[in-house]
């Protein structure tokens, strides 16, 4: 046991972020007095933002803003560099990062590139904007990163195919704005993935080497939230009530992660995700079990809660046959296959993966427990 048996923790706690949490907020631009400059640079992707009419609102109401809609899935160095260029030539002073977690991620990585020199790629990495960032409003459209509090942006460097981080306290967003509406439009594939990154943070974030009395507190809501209503809303994508309370989940899941970092299970998603282009909350979902099994043994008074919550027996001998059988009915209650085969994932280079793994110790910097290079491919089969 690590942490259960730990009473007086120390800890540290930023969360610069203003929090705007309001339903049919992004009508209302203009009366929330959301202005954070004179002309905005929108950072967004293709599609999601239009759908939902938040791109047009944004436009009617910043009508100097220059908007840059070319963000991917998985956004590369280039669309950074790209972007932070465009931004720069138009000399626009703040931006507006609206969408899913692509978005609001290129969108902190603009506001530091616009107020410095270089390229995307020199700021891999810990605080290493020498001059302060552009100020970002970061409005979500999805119920899944948190990215919207969280001082991360995870870019794909096309030069070695790994995601990496920029992680700068100054990238915070100055606010985040929330509002459910606008995830009532998003399909069901969506809102499985997304709900299931925001499981992911949560539950990392419980088992993190960086977790506080705060975080906990705040990840346990988190999961609880996402375990009642995910499969709520999956059978009625227009409950907003189920909406409210899945974006509050995922918000509170980036106010998590922004404090505890996440841990293996996000490390290893990023294989499938690069390798197999499974969407990011899926890839991280299907380490859930193989993983859980294996942090349950630091925590199994932390952790218990889960196996209680999902009406499961939980067993002092094994707790992590009770965890495994807990989300195990989870997944089957919203029809989620946890196998990595039917994901389009191949086991040929399980191998490679977790040598790679291995070697990369800063994806190990918030994990409990030792690994071997054998344990870590041990985790890749099972998630098979
Ligand atoms: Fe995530």
């Amino acid at each position: 046991m690590v942490s259960d048996n730990k009473i007086f923790q120390d800890f540290q706690y930023l969360m610069p972020t203003k929090i705007i949490f309001k339903t049919g907020g992004i009508s209302e631009l203009t009366s929330l007095s959301i202005q954070l400059g004179t002309k905005p640079f929108i950072v967004t992707g293709r599609q999601s933002s239009k759908k939902n009419g938040a791109l047009e609102k944004l436009k009617n109401t910043f009508t100097d803003a220059i908007v840059f809609d070319e963000v991917e899935e998985n956004p590369t160095i280039e669309t950074c560099d790209n972007a932070g260029e465009i931004c720069r030539k138009n000399q626009c002073d703040w931006i507006i990062g609206v969408g899913g977690g692509s978005p609001l991620d290129v969108s902190k990585v603009v506001a530091g590139l616009a107020t410095n020199t270089g390229k995307c790629e020199q700021y891999f990495g810990k605080d290493l904007f020498r001059n302060a960032p552009l100020p970002v409003l970061a409005i979500p459209t999805t119920a899944g990163t948190g990215s919207e509090v969280t001082p991360y942006a995870v870019i794909t460097n096309t030069k070695n195919n790994t995601k990496q981080t920029i992680a700068d306290y100054r990238i915070f967003p100055t606010i985040a704005l929330l509002d459910p509406i606008l995830t009532r439009t998003l399909p069901h594939h969506i809102t499985l993935s997304t709900g299931l990154d925001a499981l992911s943070q949560s539950m990392e974030g419980m088992v993190s080497k960086k977790a506080t009395p705060i975080t906990d507190y705040l990840a346990k809501e988190s999961c609880k939230l996402i375990f009642q209503w995910l499969p709520k809303v999956l059978n009625d994508p227009e409950d907003i009530e189920g909406r409210y309370w899945l974006l509050y989940a995922s918000l509170l899941s980036g106010i998590v992660i922004a404090q505890t970092g996440t841990t293996l299970v996000h490390a290893l998603g990023y294989f499938y995700t690069l390798n197999y282009k499974v969407p990011h909350g899926i890839a991280n979902a299907l380490f859930l079990i193989p993983m859980f099994k294996r942090n349950i043994s630091f925590f199994p008074e932390k952790l218990k809660f889960i196996v209680d919550f999902l009406h499961e027996e939980y067993s002092n001998q094994q707790p992590e046959l009770s965890i495994e059988k807990a989300l195990n009915r989870f997944f089957n209650e919203i029809k989620f296959s946890k196998s990595a085969s039917t994901w389009g994932v191949f086991d040929n280079q399980f191998d490679v993966f977790a040598k790679q793994l291995y070697a990369d110790s800063y994806r190990f910097r918030n994990q409990y427990g030792e690994f071997s290079v054998d344990d870590i491919f041990q985790i890749f089969k099972e998630s098979f």
